[in-house]
């Protein structure tokens, strides 16, 4: 997927659409870089795409982006080619219980259901999930916790010299001088019990994921990247 400025690059992705092109999956918000494109930039990209091409939005992140002005919520598309995907796994913390939802229009969800296993997913987990969209505290809770997590850890770090990319989910992404660095981060950052995503699998080797936590999370985390980046520094 091209970039630019840490974006979803929607024109340069339009015109790389050939006759091979059979799916198009966009994440929106984005993983890793916690960013999103908007429902004008998208309606722009969409009148590109041929029918026969099916786009997959995976808005795994979706709640933590709903209520920015220009992020689309795809409930209100009526394309014919489209499929939206959303989880439970992110802001409910359902991941174990693997429950998620796709809406599309009804042949599309026809096809995919001649597919389907019939037992999944299972009561449990369809239970669990009816709970959760019932539990708005949570919800609100979580979403609360997440918006005070990213400020602080993106003020935090970048008070401390680090370059983050503005991030409409639940984690965010910095830009690293070079690959060792990220990966030096990342090691020591886990030799004192704190986990971050080192995303050369992703073709970012010089960036890293910081997912947010409780407050003591966020802040023992920026303690010891400030603390590792002095010790640097100092040598
Ligand atoms: C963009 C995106 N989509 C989907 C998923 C996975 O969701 P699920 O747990 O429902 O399979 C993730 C999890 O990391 C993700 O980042």
């Amino acid at each position: 997927m091209p970039y630019r400025e840490w974006h979803y690059d929607l024109a340069a992705l339009a015109g790389s659409i050939n006759d091979r092109t059979k799916i198009i999956y966009l994440a929106n918000p984005n993983n890793p870089t916690g960013t999103i494109f908007s429902k004008h930039e998208f309606d722009e990209f969409y009148r590109h795409v041929p029918e026969r091409v099916l786009i997959i939005l995976d808005e795994a992140y979706f709640e933590y982006a709903k209520d920015t002005p220009r992020y689309p919520d795809s409930m209100h598309y009526r394309y014919d080619n489209v499929i939206t995907l959303r989880t439970f796994s992110k802001v409910y913390g359902l991941a174990g219980v693997r429950i998620g939802y796709g809406f599309a229009h009804e042949t599309l969800i026809a096809n995919l259901l001649k597919v389907k296993l019939p037992f999944e997913p299972s009561t449990l987990a369809q239970a669990a999930g009816i709970g959760a969209l019932a539990d708005k505290e949570f919800l609100h809770q979580a979403l609360l916790l997440n918006a005070l997590g990213l400020k602080f850890l993106t003020e935090g770090l970048r008070e401390i010299g680090q370059t983050i990319v503005p991030s409409e989910a639940n984690f965010l992404m910095a830009v690293l001088p070079d690959a060792a660095e990220a990966a030096r981060l990342t090691t020591d950052l886990l030799k004192q019990g704190i986990i971050i995503r080192p995303l050369a699998g992703w073709g970012l080797p010089n960036c890293i994921r910081i997912s947010t936590g409780t407050d003591e999370d966020n802040q023992r985390c920026v303690e010891a990247i400030r603390v590792l980046s002095e010790s640097r520094a100092a040598r």
